[in-house]
């Protein structure tokens, strides 16, 4: 029994990203291309300089591309299968910072089709209501209006399957089944799906009539479905999509990814701010049995989800956070000071993103591409 599994519809146990890297074939972001970036984008983003983003694909390359005068476009996405989580949007705001950075167009697929093909509960109202809704987050991370192009595989499905059938003529059931590790009782949609996920690597390319490289930000749970797609982009003549991933952030329980099937350890986006707070007041800390003996030993960062949320998303002063560190070692911060810091900025952070959330709803259309 392996120690951890990630795949795109489940990640389990604790990740060893290092050897994920040697697993999946990618490459570590080194200093050297971190040097690179920084040139470009001034000061390293938080989720640079603390190894969030870890891992790439031919980002160097897209920088070679990118300093020889041609553009690349960005291209991430939601299978809309409930709200919208913290996870979720740490490759979003990733992207949004890349979108500033670069001046680059973005494409955001809602794969509402995967998540009525792969959850024999969810019906097909159910999965579009969701696009809708998470459509709203993406809105709120303050992406571009006209340069940010979101649409659903449902309603886009004219151009996105002339896409995918290009796509899937070269992906044999062989090689997904190797891939995506489908099986005899796998519906057959599910077995085309991977398809529909490669088509936006070309989307430029081909309504512009112009090749043009393509960036993918996301976490690495997605890693699968580039492999095919990079196999395919030489046959139809186009740039192998390269990719830039991230680590998980953890949920509030002990171990595990941020996960919307453990909603007591996980904060949606639509969480009214104090049950957020409540969510993190019964998180699982570094702590120890009583505040005594913490007081004695100090706690353990390492394995504290709430630690874990100051480091990914809550405390972007690197200074700070190695102070909140050092306390917590040390004995002198206690968890429920801790956690009530935490719930204090989820709480002002979920207040700001619903009201931008709310003002996404007057130009959600604007942001949608239809055929
Ligand atoms: P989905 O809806 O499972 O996840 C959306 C994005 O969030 C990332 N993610 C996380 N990142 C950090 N911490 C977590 N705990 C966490 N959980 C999820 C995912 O990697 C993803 O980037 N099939 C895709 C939809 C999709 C897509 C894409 C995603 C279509 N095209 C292109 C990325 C890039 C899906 O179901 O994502």
């Amino acid at each position: 029994m392996p120690k951890f599994v990630v795949t795109p519809w489940e990640v389990r146990g604790r990740v060893d990203y290092e050897k994920l890297i040697k697993q999946f074939g990618t490459r570590r972001i080194d200093p050297e291309l971190l040097r690179r970036l920084e040139e470009h984008t001034g000061k390293l983003h938080m989720f640079l300089r603390r190894g969030i983003f870890f891992s790439h694909r031919d980002l160097d390359w897209i920088l070679d591309r990118y300093e020889a005068g041609e553009r690349f476009y960005l291209y991430t996405g939601r299978g809309p299968s409930g709200h919208t989580h913290l996870g979720h949007l740490i490759p979003w705001m990733f992207t949004r910072h890349l979108q500033e950075s670069f001046g680059a167009e973005l494409y955001f697929q809602m794969t509402d089709d995967e998540k009525f093909l792969f959850r024999r509960e969810m019906s097909l109202e159910e999965a579009t209501s969701f696009t809708y809704e998470n459509a709203l987050d993406v809105i709120a991370c303050g992406f571009e209006r006209g340069k940010t192009f979101i649409f659903s595989d449902l309603d886009y499905a004219k151009t996105l399957y002339r896409m995918a059938i290009q796509v899937a003529k070269h992906i044999t059931f062989s090689t997904a089944k190797a891939v995506f590790g489908f099986t005899n009782e796998n519906n057959i949609g599910t077995i085309f799906f991977p398809a529909v996920q490669a088509a936006p690597c070309f989307f430029p390319s081909v309504l512009k009539g112009k090749n043009t490289p393509c960036l993918i930000p996301a976490a690495i749970d997605q890693d699968p479905y580039w492999r095919p797609s990079r196999d395919v982009a030489p046959k139809l003549g186009f740039y192998k999509p390269a990719q830039i991933h991230c680590k998980f952030i953890p949920g509030l329980g002990k171990g595990g990814k941020m996960s919307a099937s453990e909603p007591e350890t996980c904060i949606f986006t639509t969480d009214p701010p104090e049950l957020a707070a409540k969510k993190i007041m019964n998180a699982f800390t570094g702590g120890r049995g009583t505040v005594r003996e913490q007081r004695e030993k100090g706690g353990e960062p390492d394995v504290c989800s709430v630690y874990g949320y100051f480091y990914f998303l809550f405390e972007d002063d690197d200074g700070r956070l190695s102070e909140i560190e050092r306390r917590c070692r040390s004995g002198e911060l206690i968890c429920g000071e801790c956690k009530a810091m935490l719930a204090e900025r989820v709480k002002r952070f979920l207040a700001e993103h619903q009201r931008r959330r709310e003002k996404a709803r007057d130009v959600v259309q604007e942001f949608m591409l239809r055929d």
